[in-house]
């Protein structure tokens, strides 16, 4: 398998091209406008820098990952893709009409991947005629830095395809690690209900934001504590895929803070609208 196709340039799908590029494969990298692109690659580009600065990298090096990111808005010349990833904005709309485009668009064997972080793989899948070549493919932010690709298996995704798609993972330098199609998969389903309950803790006054960071980062070693994560990710996301969980599951206990409901209402979303639980 190796000819990659990646759409949707934004922080998920150009550190995928990126990793796809860095790890030796040409990549092809669609969106729907010229300026778009410019911006995914200049990313890239930014991100490869990280490398140079450092002495990882070395500029030649940088130069020849990026030749290998072919940009197009010509969605019509992927045709010879072996797998297509996926990595649009989270609407189910939008993502089951691009699995129909896709699966007209591309050769019978083509594997359609999707990055959801939270929408059904069965119900992406039930928009092509090709549902057992329909899997997940959750790769996590920052793509270039994370070791994890959560592969999500479809109700009707084959075991040729997970297959498949376990082994580019690995060729991607990426660790895949198996979980079946329910609502926030591993990932999410763990990870929301721990960022929820910091925002609870800090609406109800048990600590300040710094201390129920700080307690994460130092007691549990985490990297970034919840806080600081959830404006990472983005305030909008985490409750669009707590409302996943809410809905999905039927249980109140993934009910959203309604202090995360009131940020994102008043366009608090994180660190991309410049403020969320702290200010950048
Ligand atoms: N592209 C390429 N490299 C990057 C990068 C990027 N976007 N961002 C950081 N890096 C590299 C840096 O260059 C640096 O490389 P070296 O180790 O080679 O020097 C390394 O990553 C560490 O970066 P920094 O030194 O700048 O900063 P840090 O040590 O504070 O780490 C972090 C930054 C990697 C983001 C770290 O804070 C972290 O791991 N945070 C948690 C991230 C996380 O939990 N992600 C998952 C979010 S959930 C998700 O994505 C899924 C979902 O569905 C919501």
């Amino acid at each position: 398998m190796e000819n990659i196709v990646v759409i949707g340039g934004g922080t998920m799908g150009n550190g995928i091209a990126h990793t796809a590029a860095a790890t030796g494969f040409e990549v092809t990298l669609v969106e729907v406008a010229q300026e778009l692109l410019d911006r995914a690659l200049s990313t890239v580009s930014k991100n490869l820098q990280r490398g140079v600065d450092k002495g990882k990298m070395t500029a030649s090096e940088r130069d020849a990952i990026l030749s290998r990111i072919r940009p197009t808005i010509d969605m019509q010349s992927i045709g010879n893709a072996d797998i297509v990833i996926e990595a649009i904005m989270e609407n189910l709309e939008a993502k089951t009409q691009l699995f129909a485009r896709l699966d007209a668009i591309t050769k019978p064997e083509c594997i359609l991947a999707s990055n959801t972080s939270s929408i059904s793989i069965t119900k992406i899948a039930a928009a092509t005629r090709r549902p057992e070549k329909v899997i997940g493919m959750h790769f996590m932010n920052p793509v270039p830095v994370m070791t994890l690709v959560e592969v999500i298996r479809g109700i009707a995704t084959s075991d040729e395809t997970y297959q498949r798609v376990e082994d580019l993972s690995k060729r991607m330098g990426k660790t895949p690690i198996e979980v079946n199609d329910y609502p926030g998969f591993i990932s999410n389903r763990v990870l929301m209900p721990m960022i929820n309950e910091a925002i609870f803790a800090l609406y109800e006054g048990v600590a300040t934001r710094e201390s129920i960071d700080g307690v994460m980062k130092l007691g549990m070693n985490h990297p970034m504590g919840p806080l600081t994560l959830a404006d990472f990710i983005g305030l909008d996301v985490c409750l669009a895929i707590l409302r996943v969980l809410e809905s999905g599951f039927g249980d109140p206990k993934y009910r959203p803070c309604p202090l995360l409901v009131k940020m994102v209402d008043a366009g608090w979303l994180g660190r991309k609208s410049g403020r969320g639980f702290y200010r950048y």
